[in-house]
């Protein structure tokens, strides 16, 4: 194993998409950010100097952390922003973990435009257990708002409205020939005949689930945010921000004379249809040796989305499994110690005194967890928890199950208030925990992409409806179920879930739609030390940002 070192300058770069010029905050002035490459076992040292207005912090999406907490980066949970002139060096270990995964930032909206892949190879002299592509390329999924991203959500927050979508999809930072103004702006994938690509997905989009398919080629999907799965075909992969999926693309035995568009449609708002809202890229086979290069070629276009999509969805998710081979075993907690059901959706909280808000009827938009949004303390949770200074800060009552029971999927109750707080969940070292996450259709319902930081957790269950305690765990999965760091709770439906919590310190969960993480959609488990001395958290880096 080996140190891998990075530098992250934090500059303005400008960057022209449908014909608009504007500067965007980067990453050593790139977009997308660069790729970070590691094995399994490496330590990845990034060593982040911030060189604009904005305060910064960064997530490595998906890395569990183990024993280094300190380096997790939620602003405001695991550590304090990284102000203009100075710098924060993230410093961890890739244990047990191999795949792709990305990193981001993870502060305001800042990730619209600071995101990259994070690559992990097997380690040296292991292969991968499927046939070796002949050629690995990350696609990575995004959105382009001719704004700053920065006024849209602070508009959005301050008026108590949705914010303003944005312009346009992207693949790899480029928008593609459906949007006006954009043709040159097209990501291209050149391949040869008769060969294996493997597609490393990732969806950084800040507020929609995607549908991706490549006309006329079907794709096999072999592993889900960093952890191999049991192969299965498909022709449409649903992914949703904050998931990552490694596909296989097995291109044609012979030189068609076609190009074949790839897309990315939204779950929402592009269904059925096959409109400019629709990210392209272009799958191009190398010129035959005995074809001129201007031979015009036919452009195929993928099949769009059922209309059907959930029924389609539910079942998509459904094939994903763990691989569960002997040497990568699916070590779903057998025995649960802690039981958790938690409501997720929107609501709304009152408009301030002498003021007029576009949210749902005047008010402002909100969501919760079990009926709490939670509110970003303006010290990091992690240091007043090592430190022993809650006080103040956070409270310890996060509730276990929703505070008012009512008929979830059914008609809302007519108060959607919700309530304002920072407030955790505290788990002794290695609980097993069983987490049913409830989407409620207050104000809508709507699925939500859940994250938790620091675990991996096994999909156990899902299904719609209200959940059933007395008769739904009977049909868990608990030999092969997926194992992955972001699950979509379907709209109006519920998923089941189970981890170990053996990493201590502070760990964020929140929707990934970042909207819904604005207005209060997470919530922070405190995972205390065990009692050897490999299970406790250690100090925190000398240069740790303070507020
Ligand atoms: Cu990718 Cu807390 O996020």
């Amino acid at each position: 194993c080996i140190t891998r070192h990075y530098t992250f300058n934090i500059v303005s770069h400008n960057v022209t998409r449908l014909c608009h010029t504007k500067s965007i905050i980067s990453v050593n002035g790139r977009f997308p950010g660069p790729r970070l490459i590691a094995r399994e076992g490496d330590r990845v040292v990034v060593k982040v100097a911030n060189h604009v207005a904005n305060n910064v912090t960064f997530h490595w999406h998906g890395v569990r952390q183990i024993s280094s907490g300190w380096a997790d980066g939620p602003v405001y949970i695991t550590q304090c922003p990284i102000q203009t002139g100075q710098t924060y060096t993230y410093n961890f270990t890739i244990t047990g973990q191999r795949g792709t995964l990305f990193w981001h930032a993870h502060i305001s909206w800042l990730r619209a435009t600071l995101y990259g892949p994070l690559i992990i190879l097997p380690k040296r002299n292991e292969s991968y257990p499927f046939k070796k592509p002949y050629k690995e390329v990350p696609i990575l999924f995004g959105e382009w708002w001719n704004a700053d991203p920065e006024a849209v959500i602070a508009q959005a927050l301050q008026t108590g409205a949705g914010p303003n979508v944005s312009d346009a999809y992207t693949i790899n930072g480029l928008p593609g020939p459906l949007y006006n103004c954009s043709s040159k702006d097209t990501f291209k994938l050149n391949v040869k005949p008769g060969k294996t690509y493997m597609l490393r997905l990732i969806n950084a989009a800040m507020n929609d689930e995607l549908f991706f398919s490549i006309a006329n080629h079907t794709l096999t999907i072999v592993e889900a945010d960093a952890v191999y799965t049991k192969p299965f075909k498909t022709r449409l992969v649903l992914i949703t921000p904050g998931q990552t999926t490694n596909v296989l693309l097995q291109t044609k035995p012979y030189y068609p004379n076609a190009n074949f568009l790839m897309t990315a449609v939204p779950y929402f708002t592009g269904l059925g249809t096959f409109d400019n809202s629709t990210v392209a890229g272009i799958l191009k086979y190398e010129h035959p040796p005995n074809q001129s290069s201007n031979t015009k070629k036919k452009l195929f276009k993928p099949t769009p989305p059922p209309v059907n999509a959930t029924a389609f969805v539910a079942n998509f998710t459904q094939k994903f499994r763990s691989l569960g081979s002997a040497k990568f075993p699916a070590n779903v907690p057998q025995k649960v110690d802690k039981r958790f059901l938690f409501t997720i959706g929107l609501g709304s909280n009152p408009c301030p005194n002498n003021t007029t808000c576009q949210g749902p009827n005047g008010s402002k938009f909100s969501a919760s967890i079990n009926n709490i949004s939670f509110v970003l303390p303006t010290t990091a949770l992690l240091q007043s928890y090592f430190f022993g200074k809650a006080s103040g800060v956070y409270t310890t009552d996060f509730p276990t199950n929703p505070l008012n029971p009512f008929n979830y999927t059914g008609t809302p109750p007519n108060n959607t208030v919700v309530s304002n707080g920072t407030r955790a969940v505290v788990l002794p070292f290695n609980a097993s925990v069983e987490l049913v996450l409830q989407d409620t259709s207050i104000l809508g319902a709507e699925s939500h992409p859940l994250h938790l930081h620091g675990f991996n957790f096994f999909i156990v269950g899902q299904g719609f409806g209200n959940y059933d305690s007395n008769n739904d765990p009977a049909n868990f999965n608990l030999v092969d179920p997926v194992e992955r760091n972001t699950v979509g709770v379907p709209s109006g439906g519920w998923v089941a879930l189970r981890f170990q919590a053996d990493n201590p310190g502070v760990w964020f969960m929140h929707c990934h739609f970042d909207v819904h993480t604005s207005w209060g959609l997470r919530m922070a488990w405190i995972v205390l030390d065990g009692s050897l001395p490999n299970q406790k958290l250690p100090p925190p880096p000398s240069d740790l940002p303070q507020c």
